[in-house]
């Protein structure tokens, strides 16, 4: 098999993975998935890794165990080592915890990919080990492209404030819109509806973003008329001290060095 993907664990992210796959054409008889608990749709699951086909010589394996199971899941695949790429979208793993089980040798590919994968608009940042070739780190681009973006960092120690601003960053989107609601329901209106306004406005915003291709502030300039009720919003939220970025530098700074502590 010249282009055979393993994929072990096929929970949120795997699946994801799996579906963006299938919906871009790629060959399911060339996936094999290893899964404990649920058969995935349209491709030869099997339970461990001991049930692999034997002749089933993938050139990817995708990691997508929860980090903490890593180190008993991995021993077993270091079989393939000598002819695949590991590709992990393990939070927190680093690429030294895989070459240590996997061996010195091994090409190793480390990423952190975000939820709105689930959507196939999500973005993924990958880092190399140096065993990897440019075909391998290619290949392994294709697979995280099926749910969104894929960048690069050569630097692993960027991959904490990848962590904290793309990894963590839907959870302070969504908050956005809870704090945005709570504010409408103190501003008078009823819960359901401030709810829905502030959902509709953010994922309405991110979509109007993602579509007009241009600059967040360019955007943001655009719908604020001078000394208009946006201006007057915006000049709380942008206020240089205990303002909105003031308080997401502290944020982003919180989970960057959380990450770091995390890193294993
Ligand atoms: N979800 C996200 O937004 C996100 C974002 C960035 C990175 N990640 C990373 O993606 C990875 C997977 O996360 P997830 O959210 O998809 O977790 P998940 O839904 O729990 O999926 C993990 C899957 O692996 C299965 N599994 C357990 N032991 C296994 C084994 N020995 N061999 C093969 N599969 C096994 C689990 O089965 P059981 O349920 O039976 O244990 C589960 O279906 C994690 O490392 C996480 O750090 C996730």
């Amino acid at each position: 098999m010249k282009h055979g993907i393993l994929l072990v664990g096929c929970g949120r992210m795997g699946s994801a993975l799996l579906v963006g796959w299938i919906e871009r054409g790629f060959d399911p008889k060339a996936i094999v998935v290893v899964e404990p608990s649920q058969a995935p749709l349209g491709v030869q699951g099997v339970l461990d890794e001991s049930n692999i086909p034997a002749d089933f010589k993938p050139d990817v394996v995708l990691l997508a165990v929860k980090p903490q199971l890593m180190d008993a899941v991995l021993p077993p695949y270091a079989r393939f080592a000598d002819h695949a790429v590991f590709l992990s979208i393990a939070a927190g793993r680093t690429l030294a915890s895989f070459e240590r089980i996997l061996g010195p040798t091994a090409a190793v590919v480390r990423s952190m990919p975000n939820t709105p994968a689930a959507v196939g608009r999500g973005i993924t940042v990958a880092c190399a080990n140096r065993m990897a070739t440019s075909l391998q780190k290619a290949r392994t681009e294709e697979l995280l492209s099926a749910v969104g973006e894929v960048a690069w960092v050569a630097d692993e120690s960027q991959i904490d404030a990848v962590t904290a601003v793309s990894g963590s960053g839907p959870a302070y989107v969504f908050f956005l819109a809870e704090a945005l609601a709570k504010a409408g329901e103190k501003a008078g209106l009823a819960p359901d509806l401030a709810a829905k306004l502030a959902s509709a406005t953010v994922a309405g915003s991110g979509e109007l973003l993602y579509r007009a291709g241009s600059p967040p502030k360019v955007l943001r300039e655009n719908v604020t008329s001078p000394g208009g009720t946006t201006a007057a919003a915006l000049a709380v939220l942008m206020a240089e001290s205990g303002g909105l970025q003031d308080l997401m530098d502290r944020a982003v700074e919180a989970a960057a060095n959380r990450s770091r502590e995390l890193a294993s």
